[in-house]
């Protein structure tokens, strides 16, 4: 090949990250935020080496057809429900994520969450804002304490063992369910007890959700778990949109079969389910629970290593550090480009 290879980003990040690129690659970054269509998602695939894309996203077999170049597609995301990981692979494209480099910021926002709706912060800040507080009343605003209560994790994977561990400092016992159960040695460091999930659902004051959206997750929890919560439990989803039937949540929380939910993602985002608009005691955000300054550099620069590795350059050349299906480099041998 003559020239350098190239790199393409769909979203706007960090120069100073994306500049480590440059020594290497042509790169074209994309300078606003926007969502490429499929056939504009193709024609910015063709003739790259590498990208760098997000959520919005959506790559297949189709979007990759023409991009006979490609070798990698990094995911700005620890999530990849964006990418057919099997399509990709059928065309000899590695994928990458953005895996741990985001689990305690994940976890620090989903206990802000509980905690927020517990207390009733937005809608009491909601209140404020609109100028109602003319007087302040002994038994206003009155929210649940967490203290002591029972919270129950669905997904334990590395996000959710960091939500476990927050949870001695709230005096909490801990349920869990997962696929299978911990390692003895990784249960004991996050005090997790597993059960199964009519257990959890039964059990769980508050239930956090932090399991892949997958065929087989979608809809976890929809109208028939819900009916297995307690009227006083609250439901927080960190993960993604589609675990939740979002139509059924609104359904319980109308009829006070569920206390509240706090919700950082939705199905068919950024859409959002109007009747969760109308209710109060729920808790809503833009998708942001990965959303510090230092997590999204540390994605960003996740995503640029996995490019430069499998490139044969950087901190770990040859050696892309969090590649999903590595079984398409074992088969390809190094990247090189002459
Ligand atoms: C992820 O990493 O999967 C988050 O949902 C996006 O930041």
């Amino acid at each position: 090949m003559i020239g350098k290879p190239r790199v393409w980003i769909s979203r706007p990040t960090f120069p100073d990250i994306v500049a480590r690129l440059e020594p290497h690659f042509e790169v074209t970054a994309e300078p606003e935020e926007r969502k490429f269509s499929p056939t504009e998602l193709a024609a910015r695939l063709s003739g790259q080496d590498a990208v760098i894309v997000g959520l919005k996203d959506h790559l297949g077999a189709a979007e990759v057809a023409h991009a006979t170049r490609l070798r990698i597609v990094a995911n700005l995301a620890v999530g990849y429900d964006n990418l057919d990981l099997d399509a990709l692979s059928a065309a000899g494209i590695a994928v990458s994520n953005t895996a741990d480099v985001l689990n305690e910021s994940v976890a620090d926002y989903a206990w802000a969450m509980m905690l927020g709706v517990a207390r009733r912060m937005n809608a009491a800040e909601r209140w404020l804002r609109a100028g109602h507080w003319h007087a302040t009343e002994f038994k206003g605003w009155l929210g649940m304490d967490v203290r002591g209560r029972t919270l129950g994790i669905l997904g334990m994977g590395r996000i959710g063992q960091a939500i476990a561990r927050r949870a001695g400092g709230f005096g909490m016992p801990v349920l869990y369910h997962n696929r299978s159960p911990l390692p003895e040695a990784e249960e004991r460091a996050c005090k997790a007890r597993y059960v199964d999930k009519a257990r959890l659902l039964h059990e769980s004051d508050f239930l956090m959700l932090v399991l892949p959206l997958t065929a087989q997750t979608r809809h976890a929890i929809g109208a028939a778990e819900l009916a297995q919560m307690k009227p006083t439990a609250v439901l927080v989803n960190v993960a993604r949109g589609g675990i939740v039937d979002d139509a059924a949540l609104v359904a319980a929380l109308r009829e006070q079969r569920l206390a509240a939910a706090a919700l950082d993602v939705f199905e068919g985002e950024p859409a959002v389910h109007p009747g969760l608009l109308e209710l109060d005691n729920v808790l809503l955000s833009p998708h942001i629970a990965s959303a510090s300054h230092e997590t999204r550099r540390a994605m960003t620069a996740l995503a640029v290593d996995n490019v430069l590795a499998l490139f044969g350059h950087g901190p770990h050349a040859g050696r892309p550090p969090t590649i999903l299906n590595p079984h398409v480099l074992a088969s390809a041998g190094p990247a090189t480009h002459h």
